[in-house]
């Protein structure tokens, strides 16, 4: 499964990168506001280290207006993926720029029919939201399931990126049902690597080296 980073934080994305961790990024206008950086400028930052796919997202509501925009982010680097709203625009922004040959990442997508429709329409990936879900009480994990098994039925090649992730939890249960990709942000990827019984482990083990009166270097 690979590993998105779902921030547009150049500094927490160059630590996982240097790490391996890094095969991709996802950006929205939230996180855009959130970085303080003009989208143009950050985008290019990340995709100057990035190799994998780095989704910019359109922010116009109709299908010219957002084909515009699509081209216009396509053109920062050869590795962008335009992200689109899973709306009729948005599939018809996706069906013509994916025809181009430019990556698409249909987003905001909260059921296996609207994942179904973006197939259809040629997008690279689908991003089910499930934290949203999971907020209202509905299930984000079963949508995971559920799109898995349609583009299986019909070997879709479209890939299931999950998003919304909030927990480490999250990132298991999707590698468990298949999700092609998580994107997650740094701190989730972090946390994947947390476990009270290493923390135990570890002090007992500083412990009794301490004992030994020992030293390697
Ligand atoms: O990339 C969009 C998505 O991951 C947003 O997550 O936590 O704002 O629902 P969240």
């Amino acid at each position: 499964m690979k590993f998105f980073i779902d921030t547009a934080d150049v500094d927490a994305i160059r630590e996982l990168h240097d790490l391996g961790m890094v095969d991709g990024v996802t950006t929205n206008p939230s996180l855009i506001l959130k970085s303080g950086r003009d989208i143009i400028e950050v985008t290019k930052e990340i995709c100057s280290f990035v190799t994998g796919p780095v989704s910019a997202e359109v922010v116009a509501l109709t299908a010219p207006e957002m084909i515009a925009e699509g081209r216009k982010l396509a053109a920062i680097a050869p590795n962008i993926a335009v992200k689109v709203p899973l709306t009729w625009d948005g599939l018809k922004t996706c069906k013509v720029l994916s025809s181009e040959g430019f990556m698409v990442n249909v987003t905001l997508c909260f059921s296996a029919n609207q994942a179904l429709l973006a197939a259809k329409a040629g997008a690279t990936f689908i991003s089910p939201f499930i934290g949203r879900l999971d907020d209202i009480n509905l299930d984000g994990l079963d949508l995971i399931g559920d799109i898995r098994t349609i583009y299986d039925n019909y070997d879709f090649q479209t890939q299931i990126l999950a998003a919304s992730i909030r927990s480490a939890n999250h990132v298991k249960d999707c590698a468990l049902i298949g999700a092609d990709v998580v994107t997650a942000p740094p701190n989730v990827i972090k946390a994947l690597a947390g476990h009270v019984l290493t923390d135990k482990g570890l002090e007992q083990f500083m412990k009794d080296w301490a004992k030994t009166g020992q030293k390697i270097i």
